[in-house]
């Protein structure tokens, strides 16, 4: 026996990582039970596999790479359970107090995703869920699963404090083993699966840039505000690139022209692409008259490993002159403004939007539920 840290150790130390350490968190959490069931070894299988020559041990102090003890591991000869006593909570690694080393407490919703989402999703998905806490459980065999999982564990490190009542756990699989049948082995009813629904050959980052296109008077400005304060009441900090807003200063001493137009609209796609590169949403709201700038806009989203969503402000030309908020349509109807949208320059009307919401016709919250709904998906 040796005392490390206060801790009082029982037998050998034996250091775990990597997928080893994320089983011992389910099994410590209380969300597996550590029975043989289809063909997939157990903890006690392959943690007997790596002591090798000492599993003659009866007693053993698993601890992670650092040394620090975690759990205290027990098994009598013949038994072919195992029994675990928690030593300490998780100390390794980022957003170790988000990690599942003690069972969660009271009712939390299960969602078992294969790979892990970025901070904003989570939050919005914990936003989605009735139950109050949320413990994500990430499964799967593939690298890309830990990548993702590493990725979120720094960010929930970095920014994790805006998120209480999260706890996430990866679920490794063995390769070539049904996942569905390992699953079945967790102590815990999923509420919701999402695996499969994050692996698109985008949204890598987990960013998303939401671009909003339509008619000056449309709207567009208006429902990326309610869509930025319904994002903003999930803890998320949306950035809004509006198209007058943008022209006041990056785009500063730019006109109308077609050439103008594509720079200004460009401009906003590349710094809505920066900011979900770093796993920002950006919620862009230029008129972007144009189909092939509104392609390069995409184009320049998904390099950066970014969901992209095209919103089209369908509101017509009518109602948009009708309400003529700011007084340019009746200036441009008089010659006073040249090159005005809808009047003396083209819109080309996208055809394949991800959703079309007129303004005229619809309230503004349904059109705001309607872009958060295409966001969580
Ligand atoms: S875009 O075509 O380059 O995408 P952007 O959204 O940045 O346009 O700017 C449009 C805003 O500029 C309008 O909402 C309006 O307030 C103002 N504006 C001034 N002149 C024009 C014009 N000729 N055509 C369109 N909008 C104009």
């Amino acid at each position: 026996m040796r005392e490390l840290s206060g801790v009082e150790l029982r037998g050998p130390l034996v250091q775990i990582d990597g997928a080893l350490l994320d089983e011992l968190e389910l099994l410590l959490g209380g969300l597996q039970r550590d029975t043989p069931a289809h063909g997939a070894a157990t903890f006690h299988d392959r943690l007997a596999r790596q002591v090798g020559e000492r599993t003659d041990f009866s007693r053993l102090t698993l601890a992670d790479a650092d040394g620090t003890p975690l759990a205290e591991a027990r098994w009598a000869t013949g038994d072919e359970r195992l029994q675990l006593t928690r030593l300490a909570e998780a100390e390794h690694g980022p957003g170790r107090e988000f990690r599942l080393t003690t069972p969660l407490t009271g009712a939390a919703g299960v969602v078992l995703m294969d790979r892990a989402p970025s901070l904003a999703q989570l939050a919005s998905l914990k936003g989605l869920m009735s139950a109050g806490d949320v413990l994500l459980l990430v499964a799967g065999s593939t690298d890309a699963s830990s990548s993702s999982y590493a990725r979120l564990l720094s960010e929930l490190q970095a920014a994790g404090h805006l998120l209480p009542g999260v706890r996430v756990a990866h679920v490794v699989v063995p390769e070539h083993c049904d996942m569905g049948q390992v699953l079945a082995r967790l102590d815990a009813p999923v509420l919701r699966d999402l695996r499969g629904k994050e692996s698109t050959a985008h949204g890598e980052t987990g960013g998303i840039v939401v671009m909003f296109t339509g008619l000056s008077g449309s709207g567009k400005s208006t429902l990326a505000r309610s869509v930025r304060e319904r994002l903003q009441h999930q803890h998320l900090r949306p950035v809004l690139l509006d198209g007058d807003d943008v022209r006041r200063f990056v785009s500063k001493g730019l006109g109308f022209s077609r050439e103008d137009r594509e720079t200004n609209v460009e401009r906003i796609g590349w710094i809505g692409a920066r900011v979900a590169e770093a796993g920002g949403i950006a919620l862009c709201a230029p008129i972007a008259p144009f189909d092939e700038t509104r392609k390069r806009v995409r184009e320049l989203a998904e390099q950066a490993g970014a969901t992209f969503h095209l919103v089209h402000v369908s509101t017509p030309l009518q109602v948009c002159e009708t309400r003529d908020r700011k007084g340019l349509y009746a200036q441009a109807r008089a010659g006073d403004i040249k090159d005005f949208t809808g009047i003396d320059s083209p819109y080309e009307v996208p055809s394949a939007p991800a959703l079309r919401l007129d303004l005229g016709s619809l309230t503004l919250q349904d059109a705001t539920d309607q872009v958060l709904a295409l966001m969580e998906k």
